[in-house]
C-alpha cells in the first residue's frame, strides 16, 4: 500500500507541468570584498521572492569593462536581463530605445516622489523611468588610518588643501606611503572631481566640467588644479601604477599608507574588513569641498526581453531595489547612502550617517553635482577623453600647462 502511494506521488508529481522558474540575469562590475558583500544582500532578497540570481561580473572598477561587455551582448542580439550603469550611459541606452519601461511600477510605488531630483535626471528618458537606483555614492572623500596619522603626528582632520597636503607630507615622512592609490585612469579622474571642487568650488565645477564652457575650461583655476594633481602624484607610491582601488584601500585598513581618495564604495571595504569608524579609520570631505556631494548613483536598467516571465522578474527586481528596508540593508554594507530621501539612518555607522546628513543637505543647497570620473557630468565620449588627459598627466607623459590645452580639446568629442 505505502510502494502504492509513494509511485502515485511520483507519477502525480511529474505529470504536473514543471511551474516556470523566474529568474535574472545580472551584469554587474561588484566583484571587490565589500561590493560582493553588498550584491549578496540584493541576491538573497530576489531569491526570498524566488528569483533566480544568474551572476554575470565583469571585473573593473568604475565600469567601463562591463559598458564594452554590454555592448557586446546587446550587439549579438542576447543582452542581459538587467545591468548596473551609471548616469549618462543609461540615457544612451534609453535613447536608443532598447531598455524596458518601468513607468507603471514607478507610479504605482511612487518613485517620483521619494528619489532625489538629481538621480531621476539620469533614471528617467523621455519623461519615463527606464532605471531602478540603489544607492547615491559620493566621490569627494578620504579614508584614512587612524594609527598612522596618529604615529605620523596628524593630530586633526585636514579642512583646506594645503593642509591635506601638509598632512600626507607628515605621513609619507613617518616612513608610510601618504597616498593609496590605484593607477587606472577612472581612478585619477576619481581624484580629479575632488580636487575640481576644492579648487574652482561649485561654479566654476558646473561651468567648465558640465557646461564645458571653455572660457572656465582655460583658465587659470584649471592650471592649478593640474598643479594640484602633481602635488598629489608626488605623494603618492611608486607601484602605483595599475593597482585597483580595492588593493589601495587595503594599504589603508593594514596600516601601510594613510589617506585614500575615493568614493565611499572603499568604506565598504574597511566594513568587510571588521574594521570600525572613528576608531581604526576616520572618513571626511576632501578638504575644501565642505557642504558639496559629487554623486554618482548605482542604478539597474532591464533590457526588453519578449520572454514574458523574464519581463515579470524584471519588475520584481526593480521593485525589489526600491524596498526602504532593503535599501537600508544594502547601502549599509556598500558604503553609500540611500537613493530615496525616506531611509532612516538607524542602522548605519557614523560614515553612512554623514553621507545621508550630507546628501539632504546638499539636496537642498542645490550642491549636489553629478562625478566628472562616474559619467554623471558629461557624456561617454567626453568622460574618457578625460580620463586620458588626467592620466597622461598624471603619468608626467604632459605638463601642468599642456594639460589644460588638451583638456580643452578633449571636450569637444
Ligand atoms: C563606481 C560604482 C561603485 C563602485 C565603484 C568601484 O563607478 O558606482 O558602486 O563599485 O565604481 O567599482
Amino acid at each position: 500500500m505505502k510502494k502504492q502511494l509513494i509511485s502515485l506521488a511520483i507519477t502525480a508529481a511529474f505529470a504536473l507541468p514543471a511551474a516556470a522558474e523566474q529568474s535574472v540575469e545580472v551584469l554587474h562590475w561588484w566583484t571587490s570584498g565589500g561590493e560582493a558583500a553588498a550584491l549578496n544582500v540584493l541576491k538573497g532578497n530576489l531569491e526570498k521572492q524566488g528569483v533566480k540570481w544568474n551572476d554575470m561580473p565583469v571585473a573593473g572598477g568604475g565600469g567601463e569593462a562591463a559598458m564594452t561587455a554590454v555592448r557586446a551582448r546587446v550587439t549579438s542580439g542576447n543582452p542581459p536581463t538587467a545591468v548596473q550603469m551609471l548616469g549618462f550611459d543609461i540615457l544612451d541606452w534609453g535613447k536608443q530605445g532598447v531598455v524596458a519601461d518601468l513607468n507603471a511600477l514607478a507610479t504605482k510605488e511612487g518613485w517620483d516622489k521619494t528619489v532625489p531630483a538629481a538621480l531621476q535626471k539620469f533614471s528617467k528618458y523621455n519623461g519615463k523611468w527606464i532605471a531602478a537606483p540603489v544607492n547615491i555614492h559620493s566621490t569627494n572623500w578620504i579614508w584614512a588610518n587612524k594609527d598612522v596619522l596618529a604615529k605620523s603626528g596628524v593630530t586633526t582632520e585636514p579642512k583646506t588643501f594645503e593642509e591635506f597636503i601638509a598632512a600626507a607630507e607628515k605621513v609619507q615622512k613617518a616612513g608610510f606611503i601618504a597616498i593609496a592609490h590605484g593607477g587606472q585612469p577612472w581612478q585619477e579622474a576619481t581624484i580629479f572631481d575632488g580636487v575640481v571642487l576644492s579648487t574652482g568650488g561649485i561654479d566654476y565645477y558646473r561651468k567648465a566640467f558640465i557646461e564645458l564652457d571653455p572660457k572656465a575650461l582655460n583658465s587659470p583655476t584649471t592650471l592649478k588644479v593640474f598643479q594640484r594633481m602633481s602635488q598629489i602624484r608626488k605623494l603618492v607610491d611608486k607601484d602605483f601604477s595599475g593597482r585597483d582601488w580595492n588593493v589601495a584601500s587595503g594599504m589603508v585598513i593594514s596600516g601601510k599608507a594613510g589617506f585614500q581618495i575615493m568614493g565611499d564604495w572603499a568604506k565598504g571595504e574597511f566594513i568587510n574588513a571588521k574594521k570600525v569608524p572613528g576608531k581604526d579609520f576616520l572618513c571626511f570631505r576632501f578638504p575644501g569641498t565642505q557642504g558639496i556631494v559629487s554623486f554618482n548613483t548605482d542604478q539597474f536598467a532591464m533590457f526588453k526581453l519578449s520572454d514574458p516571465d523574464k519581463a515579470a522578474a524584471q519588475m520584481k527586481l526593480a521593485s525589489a531595489i526600491m524596498d526602504p528596508a532593503f535599501q537600508s540593508a544594502f547601502n549599509v554594507v556598500k558604503g553609500s547612502a540611500p537613493a530615496r530621501t525616506d531611509v532612516p539612518d538607524t542602522a548605519f555607522d557614523d560614515c553612512g550617517k554623514k553621507a545621508i546628513k550630507d546628501v539632504a543637505e546638499a539636496n537642498k543647497n542645490n550642491t549636489m553635482v553629478g562625478s566628472i570620473a562616474h559619467g554623471h557630468a558629461v557624456p561617454a565620449s567626453i568622460k574618457n577623453a578625460f580620463y586620458d588627459v588626467i592620466t597622461r598627466h598624471f603619468n608626467g607623459q604632459i605638463d601642468d600647462k599642456k594639460a589644460v590645452a588638451d583638456l580643452m580639446s578633449a571636450a569637444k568629442n
